[in-house]
């Protein structure tokens, strides 16, 4: 297959990017976007200051220009993100306790609503892990107790049963970390409870060097065995290495359950870390080597 979603397409998989909305105008972003990707995340639209700006007021006028663009162009859409510490609009920062843990519910009900059946797969709950302890990262809504996460994963579900429930994060790539392996035992309690998730996000925000480490597969391949869809959800590397991305795209391919690749953006000068040139085309729409190399990884599956 000649592009990307084609070829990912072939293993029964998917191949994504996240879309800006002001970037929609850009015929040569979308001319990209649209030839090259089929599942599509919205970068910052739908995130809860994007879509809850005023408490109990919902605004999916951005959200809905990407899920529209991305509809009529025959591409799914991942949804991005539900409950998160940051990128929350001001009125909930300055909310704790119970009122923040209902503000929380109603927030992913409101924006589950509006896309109920619409949407394959959701970030419900993102990086609510502390980078170097394993345990849960501090914040406003972990200060209004241990089990808001499995509270945002069974409101989720009743809000749209059919959704794909995913817990989110970045730095759990390698095995031998301690972030990887809390939220592994995480999802495995979760599992072992009844708590309603379906998938593990990887996001695969490489740096250069070191960074990359074989041991990835065992990550994936982990998660996976506890009966999880597993997915790599905003892929970039510091550099763009050929070979790392190819041996991210192998990684994936090797485990039935990871079902799809998303890299974090078109451009590298669409990139939120662009000074870092991790992407698969150039700031002039040009394939890069990594693009051979993940294209080529994806038809040699
Ligand atoms: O839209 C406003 C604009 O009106 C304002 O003038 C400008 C001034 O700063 O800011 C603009 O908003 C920025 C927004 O990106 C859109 O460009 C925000 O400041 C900026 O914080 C925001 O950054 C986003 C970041 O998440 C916020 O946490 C990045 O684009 C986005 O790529 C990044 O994505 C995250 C994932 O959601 C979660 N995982 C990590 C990943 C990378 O940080």
């Amino acid at each position: 297959a000649s592009t990307l979603g084609a070829a990912a397409a072939q293993s029964g998989r998917y191949f994504g990017t996240a879309i800006s909305a002001n970037k929609l105008g850009d015929s040569q972003y979308t001319t990209i976007a649209n030839r090259e990707f089929n599942m599509i995340t919205a970068e910052n639209e739908m995130k809860i200051d994007a879509t809850e700006p005023n408490q109990g007021q919902f605004n999916f006028t951005n959200a809905d220009r990407i899920y529209n663009w991305a509809v009529q162009n025959g591409k799914q859409v991942r949804g991005h993100t539900l409950a998160w510490y940051s990128q929350q609009p001001g009125w909930m920062q300055s909310l704790s306790g119970s009122a923040l843990r209902q503000a929380m519910i109603n927030h992913i009900n409101g924006v589950m609503a509006h896309y109920k059946g619409k949407i394959p797969y959701w970030d419900v709950v993102n990086e609510a892990f502390d980078d170097n302890t394993g345990g849960r990262r501090d914040s406003n809504l972990q200060r209004t107790g241990n089990d808001w996460i499995e509270v945002a994963f069974r409101t989720a579900r009743a809000a749209d049963p059919d959704a794909k429930l995913c817990y989110n994060d970045y730095n759990i790539d390698n095995w031998t970390w301690a972030k990887t392996q809390g939220v592994y035992n995480m999802v495995r309690d979760f599992k072992s409870r009844g708590v309603p998730i379906d998938c593990v996000g990887l996001q695969g925000h490489f740096n250069s060097g070191s960074a990359y480490n074989s041991n990835f597969r065992t990550t994936i391949s982990s998660f996976a065995a506890l009966g999880v869809d597993v997915a790599i959800t905003e892929l970039d590397v510091e550099g763009a290495s050929a070979t790392t991305y190819a041996n991210i795209v192998n990684d994936c391919l090797a485990v039935a359950r990871c079902v799809g690749i998303t890299v974090w953006g078109v451009r590298d000068s669409d990139s939120w870390r662009s000074y870092q040139n991790p992407l698969l085309f150039d700031g002039n729409g040009n394939k890069k080597a990594a693009y051979t190399a993940v294209l080529n990884a994806l038809n040699n599956a």
